[in-house]
């Protein structure tokens, strides 16, 4: 008797991780910007509930404003970022994908000291993305995840504590949650589907972060 058999890796879920490197005058760029369109009044006028805490929102139009010359560079680099990794994971064509219209809302956050974003998620849209302007300061050692990003996976399996079967699964096929430690420069691509939080910033300087948000549908 012989067994044949093979893994099907199935249901892998396509987030990506990276960072933006030699942008640290961008950087500054875009916080000076954001501090004076937050003094302006350029402000989200809708709490969301999600947002608790002292958070400043902006209008999530941000990616229109390419009249400031950091806007359109951030948003060339995004732009890029995001048709790679829709090119990798999918099988469209570079061709194929420029055909298409890319409907995106865009805003920025600054975070200050308490600040908390609660759990939610896009699901009415393919792509999510976050970029790091300014992390601010790192987690103190009461507070170790500081600000992180919480991505869970929306599998709500139900773990019977005594079952040891899914436990200590190889990085592949686990499930549950990571966290995602901020730094300037950072980015982070996800299915707008995946549940997701920032817990609460225990930190003085300014957190500030970009997020944006893409549904690409045909052209009308
Ligand atoms: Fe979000």
């Amino acid at each position: 008797m012989k067994i044949n058999a093979k893994p099907r890796i199935c249901f892998a879920t396509p987030v990506l991780e990276g960072e933006l490197t030699g942008v640290e005058e961008l950087n500054k760029g875009l916080t000076q910007l954001f501090f004076s369109l937050e003094k302006e009044g350029y402000r989200n006028l809708t709490r969301i509930n999600t947002t608790q805490g002292d958070i400043y929102d902006s209008p999530g139009d941000l990616f229109s404003l390419t009249h400031y010359p950091e806007i359109a560079e951030i948003k060339q680099h995004m732009n890029g970022v995001l048709t790679s990794w829709i090119l990798e994971t999918g099988k469209m064509t570079r061709a194929e994908l420029s055909q298409l219209h890319f409907e995106i809302e865009s805003w920025f956050h600054i975070t200050r000291y308490g600040g908390t974003k609660t759990l939610h998620d896009h699901g009415q849209c393919s792509w999510s993305m976050i970029y790091y302007v300014d992390a601010g300061d790192p987690p103190p050692p009461e507070f170790p995840r500081s600000g992180f990003l919480q991505i869970y996976d929306p599998r709500r399996i139900q773990m019977n504590p005594y079952d040891k079967g899914f436990s200590n699964f190889k990085p592949t096929f686990d499930y549950g949650g990571f966290s995602v430690a901020p730094y300037s420069g950072k980015f982070v691509v996800f299915p707008g589907y995946l549940q997701h939080e920032v817990l609460t910033y225990f930190g003085n300087k300014p957190r500030i972060m970009i997020a944006i948000n893409c549904l690409i549908r045909e052209r009308t």
